[in-house]
Protein backbone atom coordinates (compact mmCIF):
# COMPACT_ATOMS: atom_id res chain seq x y z
CA UNK A 1 0.00 0.00 0.00
CA UNK A 2 1.25 3.32 -0.72
CA UNK A 3 3.58 3.12 -3.19
CA UNK A 4 1.45 5.39 -5.73
CA UNK A 5 0.72 8.05 -3.01
CA UNK A 6 2.24 11.09 -3.79
CA UNK A 7 2.04 13.44 -1.06
CA UNK A 8 4.63 16.10 -1.05
CA UNK A 9 5.63 17.08 2.91
CA UNK A 10 7.53 20.72 1.82
CA UNK A 11 6.73 23.98 0.37
CA UNK A 12 9.83 23.63 -2.07
CA UNK A 13 8.87 20.07 -3.46
CA UNK A 14 5.13 21.59 -4.30
CA UNK A 15 6.04 22.47 -7.47
CA UNK A 16 7.35 18.98 -8.61
CA UNK A 17 4.29 17.67 -6.99
CA UNK A 18 3.58 15.04 -9.83
CA UNK A 19 -0.02 15.50 -11.33
CA UNK A 20 -2.16 12.57 -11.89
CA UNK A 21 -4.23 11.91 -14.23
CA UNK A 22 -7.86 10.02 -13.09
CA UNK A 23 -10.08 8.97 -15.93
CA UNK A 24 -13.57 8.78 -14.67
CA UNK A 25 -15.33 5.47 -15.74
CA UNK A 26 -18.69 7.02 -15.72
CA UNK A 27 -17.89 8.50 -19.34
CA UNK A 28 -17.18 5.04 -20.50
CA UNK A 29 -19.02 2.52 -21.93
CA UNK A 30 -20.92 0.76 -19.55
CA UNK A 31 -21.18 -2.70 -21.30
CA UNK A 32 -17.51 -3.43 -20.80
CA UNK A 33 -16.26 -1.46 -17.94
CA UNK A 34 -13.01 -4.44 -17.62
CA UNK A 35 -12.18 -3.39 -21.11
CA UNK A 36 -12.67 -0.02 -20.38
CA UNK A 37 -10.62 -0.18 -16.95
CA UNK A 38 -7.99 -2.11 -19.13
CA UNK A 39 -7.86 0.83 -21.79
CA UNK A 40 -7.54 3.39 -18.68
CA UNK A 41 -4.72 1.71 -17.72
CA UNK A 42 -3.07 1.23 -21.09
CA UNK A 43 -3.57 4.87 -21.39
CA UNK A 44 -0.72 6.07 -19.31
CA UNK A 45 -3.32 7.42 -17.08
CA UNK A 46 -2.38 6.84 -13.28
CA UNK A 47 -5.92 6.13 -11.43
CA UNK A 48 -9.83 4.87 -12.12
CA UNK A 49 -11.77 7.41 -10.82
CA UNK A 50 -15.27 5.63 -10.08
CA UNK A 51 -18.30 7.20 -9.23
CA UNK A 52 -20.85 6.12 -6.65
CA UNK A 53 -24.46 7.63 -7.15
CA UNK A 54 -27.32 6.57 -5.01
CA UNK A 55 -30.27 8.98 -6.48
CA UNK A 56 -30.63 10.94 -3.22
CA UNK A 57 -28.19 12.73 -2.64
CA UNK A 58 -27.63 13.39 -6.33
CA UNK A 59 -30.16 12.78 -9.10
CA UNK A 60 -28.62 10.01 -10.97
CA UNK A 61 -27.78 5.90 -10.49
CA UNK A 62 -24.35 4.79 -11.22
CA UNK A 63 -23.30 1.63 -10.00
CA UNK A 64 -22.22 -0.50 -6.39
CA UNK A 65 -19.64 -2.36 -5.43
CA UNK A 66 -20.06 -5.39 -7.75
CA UNK A 67 -18.81 -3.19 -10.36
CA UNK A 68 -15.82 -2.22 -8.21
CA UNK A 69 -14.86 -5.56 -7.59
CA UNK A 70 -14.88 -6.34 -11.42
CA UNK A 71 -12.74 -3.27 -12.22
CA UNK A 72 -10.74 -4.36 -9.45
CA UNK A 73 -10.14 -7.46 -11.04
CA UNK A 74 -9.53 -5.96 -14.54
CA UNK A 75 -7.04 -3.16 -13.82
CA UNK A 76 -3.99 -2.57 -11.10
CA UNK A 77 -4.60 0.85 -11.15
CA UNK A 78 -5.92 2.51 -7.72
CA UNK A 79 -9.59 3.00 -7.61
CA UNK A 80 -10.78 6.36 -6.72
CA UNK A 81 -13.99 6.12 -5.25
CA UNK A 82 -16.43 9.22 -4.75
CA UNK A 83 -19.23 8.36 -3.26
CA UNK A 84 -22.23 10.79 -4.09
CA UNK A 85 -24.55 9.35 -1.68
CA UNK A 86 -26.41 10.35 2.17
CA UNK A 87 -25.86 7.64 3.69
CA UNK A 88 -21.61 6.74 2.86
CA UNK A 89 -21.19 5.41 6.22
CA UNK A 90 -23.27 2.12 5.49
CA UNK A 91 -21.55 1.34 2.81
CA UNK A 92 -17.82 2.47 2.85
CA UNK A 93 -16.74 -1.37 4.24
CA UNK A 94 -18.65 -2.82 0.83
CA UNK A 95 -16.52 -0.64 -1.03
CA UNK A 96 -13.18 -1.14 0.54
CA UNK A 97 -14.04 -5.28 0.57
CA UNK A 98 -14.34 -4.94 -3.36
CA UNK A 99 -10.92 -3.17 -3.87
CA UNK A 100 -11.09 0.64 -3.49
CA UNK A 101 -8.12 2.24 -2.72
CA UNK A 102 -9.09 5.81 -1.80
CA UNK A 103 -12.68 6.51 -0.65
CA UNK A 104 -14.10 9.74 -1.21
CA UNK A 105 -17.14 11.07 0.90
CA UNK A 106 -18.89 14.59 0.85
CA UNK A 107 -18.99 17.01 3.81
CA UNK A 108 -23.07 18.01 2.54
CA UNK A 109 -24.98 15.41 3.91
CA UNK A 110 -26.28 16.29 7.62
CA UNK A 111 -27.45 12.30 8.04
CA UNK A 112 -24.02 10.71 8.85
CA UNK A 113 -20.89 11.22 11.40
CA UNK A 114 -18.06 12.49 8.89
CA UNK A 115 -15.26 12.11 11.09
CA UNK A 116 -16.05 8.86 12.38
CA UNK A 117 -16.55 7.55 8.72
CA UNK A 118 -13.79 9.34 7.49
CA UNK A 119 -11.62 7.32 10.43
CA UNK A 120 -13.06 3.81 9.70
CA UNK A 121 -11.56 4.16 5.96
CA UNK A 122 -8.16 4.89 7.62
CA UNK A 123 -8.50 2.30 10.20
CA UNK A 124 -8.83 0.18 6.89
CA UNK A 125 -5.83 1.08 5.79
CA UNK A 126 -6.83 3.32 2.71
CA UNK A 127 -6.56 6.68 2.03
CA UNK A 128 -9.70 9.22 3.03
CA UNK A 129 -10.74 11.95 1.06
CA UNK A 130 -13.37 14.08 1.36
CA UNK A 131 -15.56 16.45 -0.98
CA UNK A 132 -17.44 19.30 -1.61
CA UNK A 133 -20.11 20.56 -4.05
CA UNK A 134 -19.77 24.05 -5.98
CA UNK A 135 -21.98 25.79 -3.42
CA UNK A 136 -20.61 24.34 -0.35
CA UNK A 137 -17.95 27.07 1.31
CA UNK A 138 -14.60 25.60 1.40
CA UNK A 139 -14.60 26.35 5.02
CA UNK A 140 -16.64 23.88 5.84
CA UNK A 141 -13.79 21.23 5.21
CA UNK A 142 -11.67 23.03 7.75
CA UNK A 143 -12.83 20.30 10.64
CA UNK A 144 -12.03 17.70 8.74
CA UNK A 145 -8.66 18.48 7.00
CA UNK A 146 -6.89 16.76 9.52
CA UNK A 147 -8.78 13.51 9.06
CA UNK A 148 -7.87 13.71 5.40
CA UNK A 149 -5.72 12.11 2.82
CA UNK A 150 -7.12 13.82 0.13
CA UNK A 151 -9.81 16.99 -0.82
CA UNK A 152 -12.23 16.55 -4.04
CA UNK A 153 -13.08 19.83 -5.12
CA UNK A 154 -16.30 19.61 -7.30
CA UNK A 155 -16.64 22.00 -10.04
CA UNK A 156 -19.87 20.80 -11.50
CA UNK A 157 -23.17 20.07 -9.55
CA UNK A 158 -22.21 16.17 -8.90
CA UNK A 159 -24.64 13.73 -10.72
CA UNK A 160 -23.85 13.92 -14.73
CA UNK A 161 -20.69 13.84 -16.83
CA UNK A 162 -20.50 16.42 -19.47
CA UNK A 163 -21.26 19.51 -17.73
CA UNK A 164 -19.61 22.83 -18.13
CA UNK A 165 -16.70 23.76 -15.76
CA UNK A 166 -17.37 26.03 -12.39
CA UNK A 167 -14.81 28.29 -11.60
CA UNK A 168 -15.36 28.95 -8.56
CA UNK A 169 -13.67 25.45 -7.69
CA UNK A 170 -10.09 27.88 -8.16
CA UNK A 171 -10.22 29.60 -5.62
CA UNK A 172 -11.00 26.98 -3.01
CA UNK A 173 -7.90 24.92 -4.40
CA UNK A 174 -6.01 27.83 -3.77
CA UNK A 175 -7.19 28.35 -0.69
CA UNK A 176 -6.75 24.64 0.51
CA UNK A 177 -3.21 24.89 -0.95
CA UNK A 178 -2.45 27.54 1.48
CA UNK A 179 -3.51 25.57 4.16
CA UNK A 180 -1.29 22.04 3.21
CA UNK A 181 1.22 21.53 1.16
CA UNK A 182 1.15 18.15 1.47
CA UNK A 183 -2.46 17.53 1.03
CA UNK A 184 -3.48 15.75 -2.41
CA UNK A 185 -6.34 18.01 -4.39
CA UNK A 186 -8.63 16.96 -6.76
CA UNK A 187 -10.68 18.50 -8.99
CA UNK A 188 -13.86 16.81 -10.67
CA UNK A 189 -16.26 17.84 -13.45
CA UNK A 190 -15.48 19.85 -16.78
CA UNK A 191 -11.85 19.63 -16.61
CA UNK A 192 -10.40 19.53 -20.00
CA UNK A 193 -6.65 21.12 -20.77
CA UNK A 194 -7.54 24.97 -19.85
CA UNK A 195 -9.85 24.30 -16.69
CA UNK A 196 -6.81 21.69 -15.52
CA UNK A 197 -4.25 24.02 -15.95
CA UNK A 198 -5.82 26.57 -14.16
CA UNK A 199 -6.81 24.58 -11.09
CA UNK A 200 -2.89 23.10 -11.36
CA UNK A 201 -1.94 26.35 -11.02
CA UNK A 202 -3.84 27.28 -7.99
CA UNK A 203 -3.22 24.10 -6.87
CA UNK A 204 -4.18 20.28 -7.67
CA UNK A 205 -2.09 18.10 -8.22
CA UNK A 206 -4.84 15.23 -9.75
CA UNK A 207 -7.25 15.62 -12.01
CA UNK A 208 -10.52 13.95 -12.76
CA UNK A 209 -11.89 13.62 -16.32
CA UNK A 210 -14.70 11.80 -17.91
CA UNK A 211 -15.98 13.84 -21.03
CA UNK A 212 -12.81 15.49 -22.69
CA UNK A 213 -10.95 11.79 -21.90
CA UNK A 214 -13.23 9.34 -23.35
CA UNK A 215 -15.42 11.86 -25.97
CA UNK A 216 -12.08 14.12 -27.44
CA UNK A 217 -13.18 15.86 -30.50
CA UNK A 218 -10.23 13.95 -32.23
CA UNK A 219 -7.95 12.13 -29.96
CA UNK A 220 -8.21 8.48 -28.48
CA UNK A 221 -8.09 8.11 -24.54
CA UNK A 222 -4.24 7.42 -24.67
CA UNK A 223 -3.40 10.69 -26.57
CA UNK A 224 -5.93 12.51 -24.93
CA UNK A 225 -4.63 11.44 -21.42
CA UNK A 226 -1.08 12.67 -23.00
CA UNK A 227 -2.64 15.76 -23.96
CA UNK A 228 -3.86 16.97 -20.46
CA UNK A 229 -0.67 15.87 -18.54
CA UNK A 230 1.58 17.98 -21.17
CA UNK A 231 -0.51 21.22 -21.13
CA UNK A 232 -0.85 21.03 -17.67
CA UNK A 233 2.66 20.40 -16.68
CA UNK A 234 3.62 22.32 -19.51
CA UNK A 235 6.05 25.13 -17.82
CA UNK A 236 5.86 27.70 -20.32
C1 LIG B 1 -19.86 14.21 -11.62
C2 LIG B 1 -18.83 13.17 -11.30
C3 LIG B 1 -17.60 13.34 -12.10
C4 LIG B 1 -17.81 13.20 -13.58
C5 LIG B 1 -16.90 14.15 -14.28
O1 LIG B 1 -20.98 13.99 -10.89
O2 LIG B 1 -18.46 13.20 -9.93
O3 LIG B 1 -16.56 12.47 -11.69
O4 LIG B 1 -17.57 11.92 -14.07
O5 LIG B 1 -17.19 14.13 -15.64
P1 LIG B 1 -16.76 15.29 -16.63
O6 LIG B 1 -15.25 15.28 -16.66
O7 LIG B 1 -17.36 14.84 -17.91
O8 LIG B 1 -17.32 16.57 -16.10
ZN1 LIG C 1 -16.49 12.05 -9.35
Amino acid sequence: MGHFHTNITTDTMKRTRPILIAPSILSADFGAFAAEAQRVEQSGADWVHCDIMDAHFVPNFTFGPGVIAALRKATRLPLDVHLMMTRPDLYVDRFIDAGADYITIHVEPEEYDIAKTLASIRARGKFAGISLNPPTPVEALVPYLHLVDMVLVMTVNPGFGGQSFIPSGIDKVRFLRQKSASLDISVDGGIGTDTGRAVVEAGANILVAGNSLFHHKTLDLAAAVRELREYVTRTD
